[in-house]
């Protein structure tokens, strides 16, 4: 019988948003439902693979045979991923990280300002997992998402090279019917001379589509 694509591969998936605290009942996030990273962890087990996922706050079940790593904050979710070097082979950021975070997370619950009617919150930036990780001595094979409005290719390829990575999948997430927070993805993988299409499906078959390309890649290189 033939080997699985991904037998015995440790593959870690960054996935859901990220949560940036204000006070201990505020948070900065974003509309990220997790459901493409958690596709793609349940297909790399069906393929064969050891999977971690470092999720951020989603409401999604995974297999039992998935390694599960539930983060909260940007900051989390990157000292997490760092901790998988050891031994990941492959790691995907599907993640959505917020891009900056308030500079002073408030202990105790904001209050109402009764002599203003504005206030400021100054937010600093994150780190960026997946450029980090692709930068790190003992780097898996990286593959990074690109959710963009407009000028997809050339934002996508500018990614690729900026953050170091060896696969790009790129999604226009102007038109609502595929990307975030839907069920259903279409997507246009980047390497740095090639180019591979996957049509509008669910995120499902999109997952499994992906992985292939993923472990062709992989296999084409180590
Ligand atoms: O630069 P941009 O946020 O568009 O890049 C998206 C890619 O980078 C995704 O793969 C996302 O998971 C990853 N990323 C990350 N850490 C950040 C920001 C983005 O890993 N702080």
């Amino acid at each position: 019988p033939q080997q699985p694509l991904l037998a015995g591969v440790n593959v870690v998936i960054t996935a859901g948003p990220t949560q940036e605290a204000i006070d201990p009942v505020r948070y900065i996030s974003n509309h990220s439902s997790g459901k493409m990273g958690f596709s793609l962890a349940n297909a790399a087990l069906s393929m064969g693979a050891n999977v971690t996922v470092i999720a951020g706050p989603v409401n999604l079940s995974l297999a039992a045979d998935i390694k599960r790593i539930d983060v909260k904050s940007a900051r989390d979710m990157h000292q997490a991923a760092l901790a998988s070097l050891d031994t990941a082979d492959i790691f995907i950021a599907c993640a959505a990280v917020a891009d900056y975070r308030t500079e002073t997370v408030h202990s105790e619950k904001m209050k109402k300002q009764a002599d203003t009617d504005v206030i400021t919150l100054t937010l600093v930036k994150n780190p960026d997992i997946i450029a980090d990780v692709a930068n790190a001595e003992n780097r898996p094979f990286c593959v990074g998402f690109a959710a963009e409005t407009n000028d997809i290719e050339a934002y996508a390829l500018g990614k690729l090279a900026r953050k170091n990575l060896d696969l790009i999948a790129a999604n226009d997430v102007s038109n609502s019917a595929q990307g975030f927070n839907s069920d259903n993805n279409a997507l246009t993988v980047f390497a740095k001379d090639k180019r591979f299409d996957i049509p509008l499906c669910n995120k499902k078959e999109v997952a499994i589509q992906l992985l292939k390309i993923i472990s062709e890649q992989y296999k084409s290189i180590s």
